[in-house]
């Protein structure tokens, strides 16, 4: 029956461009204090995305790097969660189903619901493979996060994809019943059509951050009866690592100190590479773990982790899995410190060119993608159509 059956992450793979600002030089260009960034909001480094990356390219890119042709048979639904669409009207999951070859006979939609589509899309997932045990689900966060130039919220931008495939007998992470939610109309941050920069209420945005996760966890603990020791990590939706710092420090207020230790260390593993990237949105989780399976030395099979899932407007969710014997594996050997460290360093005014450039819906015109050397990319817009290519 459903209840026996283990069904969660099978793979992840992840893109991010080929492009960084380093945070002392942003820091540097808006006279503030570099410790501001590197400390007070806790990145290191922005993923810059080039105008010639979108989300379906950047999702293309990242789950290229972890199907094979067997999965490609097996993937009857692809579930793309996004807040940086592209169409009013057709949705991404359709073109990234053509680019990377799928099959013809599987349904294709996107997600929405700020940085929490994406668990959106696995709780989706996991109830469909429940119904289909033969099949093999998609689930896509991609974004490209973008506040405006010199405004508080812009060293907290970033972008990239991540690609989760979820099916039976995972290898890295089986998903436990009993996850909670919550959902409470709220204006902390939201994107009215037609603007290509998102609007938010910062400081205000971390209050509910902070209140719903003190929410949802609570409600996770009297639901399960389990306690903070029966995790070996919590994960959290990074905006900017700060963030998932504040939340880890409500979860042990009551902690034993050895026990804080513990879970302050394996933080760190856990935002390696968010410190590395910035703001995903619906991908920062994600990377997160992603971040947490490549980096920790602790970690080890049968353990529990809790991931909690924000987006603003607002949602969030608490939800449990425990991690598989072959967790290594479902990373495809990627070797993912290589490929952060092979990034670009871009200027500060060539981040701002670059942030300029970019073609949004209803525009036409080319886009230059000469020094991209990502496989999938974005040529441009003609006759409103988006031009996708591979190289
Ligand atoms: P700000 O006003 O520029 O920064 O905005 P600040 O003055 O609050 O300083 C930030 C931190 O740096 C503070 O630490 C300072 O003390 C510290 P805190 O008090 O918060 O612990 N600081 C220093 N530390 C060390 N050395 C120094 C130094 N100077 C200062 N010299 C803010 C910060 C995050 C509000 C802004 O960047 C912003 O608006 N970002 C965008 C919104 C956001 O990311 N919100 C997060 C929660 S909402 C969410 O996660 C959802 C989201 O991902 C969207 C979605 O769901 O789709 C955003």
């Amino acid at each position: 029956g459903v209840k026996e059956m283990k069904i969660g992450i099978d793979k992840i793979g992840f893109f991010t461009s080929h492009l960084f600002v380093d945070m002392k030089e942003l820091a540097f260009a808006r006279a503030e204090d570099p410790n501001k960034y590197l400390i007070g909001i806790g990145q290191s480094k922005m993923a810059v995305i080039p105008p010639s990356q979108d989300v379906v390219t950047m999702a293309a890119n990242a789950a290229a790097r972890i199907l094979t042709t067997a999965d490609k048979e097996q993937i009857s639904y692809v579930i793309f969660a996004t807040e940086s669409g592209i169409d009013n009207s057709k949705a991404t999951a359709v073109y990234l189903a053509r680019l990377l070859g799928l099959k013809k006979e599987i349904r294709a939609i996107e997600l929405k619901q700020a940085c929490y589509g994406a668990t959106a899309g696995i709780q989706l997932a996991r109830g469909f493979v429940a119904l289909n045990p033969d099949s093999k689900v998609l689930v896509i966060a991609a974004d490209n996060a973008r506040y405006g130039i010199k405004s508080p919220g812009e060293p907290t931008q970033g972008g990239g994809a991540v690609a989760l495939l979820i099916g039976t007998n995972p290898q890295i992470l089986a998903l436990e019943d009993g996850s909670t939610a919550y959902t409470q109309d709220i204006m902390d941050f939201w994107r009215p059509l037609g603007k290509n920069e998102a609007l938010v209420d910062g400081r205000y945005s971390e209050d509910v951050y902070l209140n719903f996760f003190s929410h949802v966890w609570q409600a996770y603990l009297d639901k399960t009866g389990y306690q903070l020791g029966d995790f070996a990590a919590l994960l959290f939706h990074l905006p900017y690592t700060k963030m998932g710092l504040k939340a880890l420090r409500i979860a042990l207020k009551d902690a034993r100190p050895d026990e804080a230790v513990n879970f302050v260390q394996e933080f760190e593993h856990a935002r390696t590479f968010n410190r590395e990237v910035g703001n995903l949105y619906t991908g920062s989780l994600y990377l997160s773990l992603l971040s947490l399976l490549f980096n920790s030395e602790k970690l080890r099979a049968g353990q529990r982790i809790g991931l909690f899932s924000y987006g603003s407007g607002a949602e969030a969710e608490f939800y449990s899995g425990i991690v598989q014997p072959n967790f290594k594996q479902g990373l495809m050997n990627v070797n993912y410190l290589q490929v952060l460290n092979e990034r670009q360093e871009v200027s500060v005014s060539e981040y701002e060119k670059l942030y300029q450039q970019h073609l949004f819906s209803a525009q036409e015109g080319r886009v230059a993608y000469d020094t991209d050397p990502a496989r999938y990319f974005f040529a441009g817009i003609s006759d409103f159509k988006r031009q996708y290519q591979e190289k």
